[in-house]
C-alpha cells in the first residue's frame, strides 16, 4: 500500500518503467542509493526492499516529502527522506545508484521558461522544451555519483533523449538506454496536444509518446 497526500504525483507509467529498470540493478548491504525527485517515495521503497543498503529521497514538495517519511514508515522501511532542491541537500555525498523520474513536460505557455513554484504541476512543468530539470540532472548527477556508480533516469522521448545522452556523455559517462515504453497520451499531454503540434513536439494526430530510461555509468 502506497499513502498519498493530495498534491503529490501518484505513481504512474513512468514510474513503473523506472522500478522495472531497477529490478535489474545488482543491489547488496552496501549499495548506497539517492532517489531525486521523490514523490511518493514509490521508488525509493523500491530500492529499499531489493536489498540496498542506505536509501536517499530528495523532494522539494514539503508534501511529498511528509507522504514518502508516512510511506517508509507503513512499509517498515528505512529510507532518509530530505527536502529540498534536486542535489542540494546531498552535496559533497556519493552514491552508488542515482534514479530520478523528475518532471519533463513542456511547459504551457511556451514564452517562457518559468517552472511552477507550488501546486501539482511541479511534478511535471519543465520549462519550454522540458528540459529544465533534465539538463539540471544531467549536470549534477555525476557529482554525487560515486566510481562505478549508475544513473538511471526517466524521461519522455518528446524532451529529447539525445540531448540527455550527450549532455552525460560530455560528463564522462557511458550511456545507453536501458528501457522504453509507448503509452497513450494523459490528461496533461491530451490538453496540450495543439499546443505541441504547433511547436513541432509532436505530429498531428499524434495521441502516444514514448518513455525511457537512460543509463549512464560512471568510470570506476
Ligand atoms: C514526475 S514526479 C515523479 C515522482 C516519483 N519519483 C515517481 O516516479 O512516482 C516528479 C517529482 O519531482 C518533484 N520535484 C519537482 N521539482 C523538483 C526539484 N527541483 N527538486 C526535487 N524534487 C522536485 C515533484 O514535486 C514531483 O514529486
Amino acid at each position: 500500500m502506497l499513502l498519498r497526500i493530495p498534491g503529490v504525483y501518484p505513481p504512474q507509467d513512468d514510474t513503473r518503467l523506472l522500478a522495472d529498470a531497477l529490478a535489474e540493478q545488482p543491489f547488496d548491504a552496501r549499495t548506497r542509493v539517492l532517489d531525486i525527485c521523490t514523490g511518493t517515495g514509490a521508488l525509493a521503497l523500491r530500492v529499499a526492499e531489493l536489498g540496498a543498503g542506505t536509501v536517499t529521497a530528495i523532494a522539494i514538495s514539503r508534501r511529498a516529502v511528509l507522504t514518502a517519511r508516512l510511506n517508509a514508515r507503513i512499509r517498515g522501511c528505512t529510507i532518509r527522506v530530505l527536502q529540498g532542491n534536486l542535489t542540494a541537500p546531498v552535496r559533497g555525498e556519493h552514491f552508488d545508484l542515482v534514479i530520478s523520474n523528475p518532471p519533463y513536460v513542456p511547459y504551457v505557455p511556451a514564452e517562457d521558461d518559468r517552472i511552477p513554484g507550488i501546486g501539482m504541476a511541479r511534478a511535471w512543468d519543465a520549462g519550454t522544451d522540458g528540459r529544465a530539470l533534465l539538463d539540471r540532472i544531467c549536470a549534477q548527477a555525476p557529482d554525487v555519483l560515486a566510481p562505478g556508480g549508475t544513473l538511471l533516469l526517466a524521461q519522455s522521448a518528446l524532451s529529447g533523449v539525445g540531448k540527455t545522452q550527450v549532455m552525460l556523455e560530455e560528463q564522462g559517462l557511458q550511456v545507453d538506454v536501458v528501457a522504453r515504453r509507448e503509452i497513450p497520451f494523459g490528461p496533461v499531454l491530451t490538453g496540450r496536444r495543439r499546443m505541441l503540434a504547433a511547436r513541432g513536439i509532436i505530429t498531428a494526430g499524434q495521441r502516444n509518446e514514448e518513455i525511457v530510461v537512460i543509463r549512464g555509468r560512471q568510470h570506476a
